[in-house]
Formats: structure tokens, sequence, C-alpha cells
């Protein structure tokens, strides 16, 4: 919809908007854990959650109402003709239009950048991978085609294994339609299930080395292979079942072209110690600041 800028500086809509879905998912957090007293009043968390969710609501409907009625709207990237196939929909209400487009940018503003910064933090972390990253596209001209793509079996595995230590959704949720045993426990139909899918991936009896950061795990003659470590299929950052994330195909892209860019093109420094917080994602703890230098 042509609304981020390309300079660096974003409009204030946009910072706000920014502001708004990180402090939805720090509500989220507030209300996930405990004993919920938002249910009964009104706090601070069920204020800060509403409040949040009307910046996002009216920030997005406002550029979704300018997008709608410009007639010379059109498309230059993959993202936003996907919004704009949304918008031109006559199939669907204007109502669900919005609600499709905020559910989309909610979910993938703070999941991608922080997914994006802790694959930066492993890479630099570690000169052979790094240079292993930097030889695999050293043949690429700026623009990186598809090709160039299914060749990177490093750079595919170092992203996989950032996505077992680091995952940014670190665990699942799922309320139970029926009566379930698990793990010799009966469990009531509407009980909240989480499958904290980190810790068992850090688990020495479901990944041999767990806690170390191992791309190589994931390759095999050359290739990116299906580990075959008894925890392999505890990798779901972006989930599974009926709910998977919708975004997956569009990140996977996405990502492995910015981590190829950025490593190609610059000397990257984090200017001091990565934390990490829970915002319900795992995020860095701002501020993160990186120094680029042109190689
Ligand atoms: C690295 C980036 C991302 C990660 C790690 C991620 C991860 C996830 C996870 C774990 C879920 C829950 C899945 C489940 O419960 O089984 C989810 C849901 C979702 N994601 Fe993503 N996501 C990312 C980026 C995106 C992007 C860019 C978009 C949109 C373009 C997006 C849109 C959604 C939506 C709409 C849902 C809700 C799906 C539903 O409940 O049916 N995500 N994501």
């Amino acid at each position: 919809m042509g609304f981020l800028s390309t300079d660096g500086s974003q409009p204030e809509n946009i910072k706000l908007l920014a502001g708004a879905v990180k402090q939805l998912f720090i509500s989220q957090r507030d209300s996930y854990y405990g004993f919920g007293l938002w249910k009964y009043l009104p706090t601070k968390t069920y204020r800060d959650f509403t409040a949040s969710e009307e910046i996002i609501y009216n920030v997005v409907s406002d550029i979704i109402d300018n997008t709608a009625s410009d007639d010379d709207a059109s498309c230059d990237d993959d993202l936003k003709c996907v919004f704009l196939e949304i918008l031109k929909n006559d199939q669907l209400d204007i109502r669900e239009k919005k609600s499709a487009i905020i559910d989309f940018i909610a979910a993938g503003i703070e999941t991608l950048a922080n997914t994006l910064i802790f694959n930066l933090h492993y890479i630099i972390k570690d000169p052979f991978c790094l240079s292993r990253i930097r030889e695999e596209f050293q043949n690429s001209s700026e623009l990186i085609y598809q090709d160039d793509l299914s060749k990177a079996t490093y750079t595919k595995a170092c992203i996989q294994e950032v996505y077992r230590l680091q995952p940014t959704a670190f665990c699942l949720a799922r309320l139970l339609e029926e009566e379930t045993t698990l793990s010799d426990y009966n469990l009531k139909a509407g009980t909240i299930v989480i499958c904290h899918s980190m810790l068992a991936c850090r688990k020495e009896e479901n990944f041999k080395d767990a806690k170390k950061f191992k791309p190589e795990r994931w390759i095999q003659n050359n290739n990116l292979h299906v580990n075959t470590e008894s925890g392999s299929g505890i990798v779901i950052p972006f989930g599974s079942g009926k709910r998977t994330c919708p975004g997956k195909r569009f990140v996977n892209l996405e990502l492995i072209l910015l981590v190829a860019k950025l490593c190609k093109t610059f000397d990257i420094t984090f200017m001091n110690e990565m934390e990490i917080d829970c915002e319900f994602l795992l995020v860095a703890k701002p501020p993160v600041n990186l120094i680029l230098k042109d190689i």
C-alpha cells in the first residue's frame, strides 16, 4: 500500500503503529499469565491492550481507506500486491478486509524484525559462519536470484539453527476442544495447553550439543536435510497444523534475502551485548544499535 518510506525516517502514523503493535504483544504477555483480573475489571493491562488495538485499527483503517479510494494505486512488489488484491476483492466485506490486513501487519512486524536480529547476532559472533555465508553469495550480483538462494545450503542451515535455539515465538498455545489425555494427565475441554518448543529444542535428549550453535547439524552431502536427531520435529518456529503461520513462505524468502544482502554488503557490529526479553514473543531488548560499514 506504499505506506513505508525507504529513506529510514518513517511517518508519524507508522511510528505510532509500530509502537502499538509492540504494546499489543506486551499486554498479551501480561494478560496471559497469572490470575487474569482483567477479565473482571478494566485493569491497566486491559486498558493498554484496548488502546493499542484502537491505534492499530485507526492507523491501518486510514491507510486502507486512502489506498482503496486511490484509482491509480498499483503494486511493484509481492507484498504490496497481496494487500491490493485483498482490497480489490469484491466478495469481501470492508471490515473483513481491514481485519485481515491488520492481522498481517500486527503478526509480521515484531516477529520478522526480531528473527532477523537473532540471526545477525548468531552469525556475527561466529566468523566461520559469516565467511561461509559470504562465500555462498560472493558470485551473486547486487540482485540475488532464486538460483543463488537454492544453492545457499549453509545460509539456510544457519537460519534453521537460529530457529532452533532462539525462536521469537518460543511456545505454542492451544485450547483443547475435547477432553484429552496427555502424558498421563487427563485434561478437560477448554484447558489451555502450552507447548514450549524452545525449551525442548535446548535439551540434550533431543539434540546433541543442544546449547551449541551448529548449523552443520542441518547439512548432509551439501544439502539441507531433515535432521534425524530425535528432536528435529520440534523446531516449529511458525507453529503447526490448522493455525500455522500464513506468513511462513514469505518470511522464508525474505529472511534469507535480508541475511544474504546484509552479510554480503556490510561489516556488522552490535554496539552493545544483546539482551533477550519476553514480550509474549522473545525479543531483543531495545535499544539494538548496529554499526554497518561497507565492505
Ligand atoms: C519470522 C517471522 C514470523 C514468525 C516466526 C511467525 C510465527 C508465527 C507463529 C508461531 C504463529 C502461530 C501458529 C500456530 O499457532 O500454530 C503465527 C501466526 C500467524 N502469523 Fe506469523 N510469523 C512470522 C511472520 C509473519 C508474517 C510476515 C505474517 C503476515 C504477512 C504473519 C501472519 C500470521 C498470522 C495472520 C497468524 C495467525 C494465524 C491463525 O491464527 O490462523 N506472520 N506466526
